[in-house]
């Protein structure tokens, strides 16, 4: 039976995880929790990129041998990954020896579609990639996002033939066959499939030797995009195995930088093996701080662990999953994560701790989840808005607050027992049917709030859920 397939762009592993790559993964991990909360299993891939230059290049800067230093940065980014509180179910790393062995069949049975030209022109060392002169003219030069110069490069590469495939790819993009979010990111990219030129995948070995051997090709080896980008099948045992149960994906999410490799060269490379294209692209926009992309070669990154330490993993959950939007670019500051996380303290963390005291003292029995179908939630998660479907709830959780206070069942207690233990049982089954869907954001606490109030006797927790500091 074929079930639901969702994976994460593989980050390059040349230093430790940064603030940006979080989204990726918490994405990735909300949808897989809103799948499996509709009863579909799903598989969830991560990993990590391993070759190419910049990863030598820092190896060697480090004293340490490539291999060693790959192997010890894969393993911070999964611990990063689980600290997040995401559960992937496969984790692929390219210098695996069945990764490497499986690109080189993926490389043969793409047979024509792969020529050896010479390539002369730009390169940028940071985003490991081809620069036109209409990009170099327009960036004077310089890199934007890594702010340094362009280097000149002439040399014998292999090409894969993005031209075979143009009109198929145009087709498929613009009939939603491969669906792109946000719409405006699906525009951008059918602009800029026009001019795509066939795409280096190869370098020479003098230039890069930390790569994937070409087959029949001892000078060359492949060159990052079609290593990376093959992690998504091979992941599954392609071409080993039959992939068909869990491809094509369901979503490919990845940041609005690597779209136009995702959405030009790899439907290229699965076309050329046969293979369907995924059913959904989400690009997620950047975090950024004082507006400009966090980046290692910038040196304005934000380390994550930093954040994690200061009120722990739900804060961090909830800041990036309902402040940060899930396509456009979002600014993280300080101020804002502790505005945050007060709204966390008031909004939720008192509502639990006020109507579990007050069950305690009312003597209310713990009560059964009631499931609600939400629709306008539904479209929000199915339209990649999560960020607006996670306001829903919380627009869900101001009202329950707001409906205690308009009820006050404290007072009731005095006049009236018997109604004010109606009152709070339905206040308490509301309760429940919001954290029904909290879960899908913020796991941890959603459990704790079920344990509390589905318990033979209501008891508020010992320390507050979020506490003051
Ligand atoms: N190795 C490639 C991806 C290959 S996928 C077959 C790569 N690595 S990366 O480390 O540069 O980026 C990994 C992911 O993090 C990408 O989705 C990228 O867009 C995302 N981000 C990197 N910096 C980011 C921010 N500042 N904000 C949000 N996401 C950004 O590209």
């Amino acid at each position: 039976m074929k079930e639901s397939y969702i994976t994460t762009a593989i980050p390059y592993v040349n230093g430790n995880p940064h603030l940006g790559h979080v989204m990726d993964y918490l994405l990735a991990d909300t949808l897989c929790r809103y799948m499996m909360s509709k009863g579909v299993k799903v598989r969830f891939q991560a990993g990590t990129d391993e070759h190419g230059n910049k990863i030598y290049k820092k190896s060697i800067e480090a004293g340490i041998p490539v291999q060693d230093f790959v192997d010890q940065n894969a393993t911070r980014f999964q611990e990063f990954i689980h600290s997040l509180g995401v559960e992937y179910t496969d984790f692929i790393r390219t210098t695996n020896p069945d990764h490497e062995r499986r690109c080189q069949a993926i490389w043969k049975q793409l047979g024509d579609h792969i020529y050896k030209d010479k390539y002369e022109g730009w390169y940028c060392e940071g985003c490991e990639g081809f620069v036109t002169d209409t990009e170099y003219a327009d960036n004077d030069g310089v890199c934007p996002d890594h702010k340094k110069p362009y280097t000149k490069l002439s040399e014998e590469n292999y090409y894969l033939r993005i031209s075979d495939f143009k009109g198929e790819i145009r087709a498929k993009i613009e009939s939603d066959e491969m669906k792109i979010t946000p719409a405006f990111r699906k525009k951008e990219f059918l602009n800029l499939l026009k001019n795509m030129p066939d795409v280096s995948i190869s370098r020479p070995k003098s230039q890069v030797s930390w790569g994937i051997p070409v087959p029949g090709d001892e000078e060359q080896v492949m060159y990052v995009w079609i290593d990376a980008l093959a992690n998504y099948i091979t992941v599954l045992g392609y071409p080993d195995n039959d992939i068909s149960d869990y491809w094509p994906a369901d979503t490919q999410i990845v940041g609005k930088d690597i779209l136009r490799f995702h959405a030009g060269i790899w439907p290229a490379i699965l076309l050329g093996l046969g293979l369907p294209l995924p059913k959904n692209l989400l690009a997620h926009g950047f975090i950024t701080v004082n507006g400009e992309k966090m980046s290692k070669s910038i040196g304005n990154v934000v380390d994550p662990t930093e954040i994690l330490d200061k009120h722990g993993l739900v804060p961090l959950r909830y800041y990036f999953l309902r402040h940060a939007s899930t396509t456009d670019d979002s600014d993280f500051t300080w101020d804002k994560y502790e505005a945050a996380y007060n709204e966390l303290a008031n909004d939720l963390g008192n509502l639990v701790q006020r109507l579990a005291t007050l069950c305690k003292k009312n003597a209310i029995a713990g009560r059964k989840v009631i499931h609600r179908d939400e629709p306008d939630f539904d479209a929000k998660m199915e339209a990649y808005e999560f960020n607006f479907a996670f306001d829903l709830l919380w627009k869900q959780i101001s009202d329950l607050n707001k409906r205690i206070d308009a009820e006050k069942p404290w007072a009731l207690a005095k006049t009236n027992p018997e109604q004010a233990k109606e009152v709070l049982a339905s206040l308490v089954d509301e309760l429940l049917t919001i954290n029904e869907r909290l879960a899908i954001f913020i796991p941890t606490t959603s459990r704790q709030i079920e344990d509390i109030f589905t318990d033979t006797n209501i008891t508020p927790p010992s320390t507050p859920l979020f506490p003051k500091n």
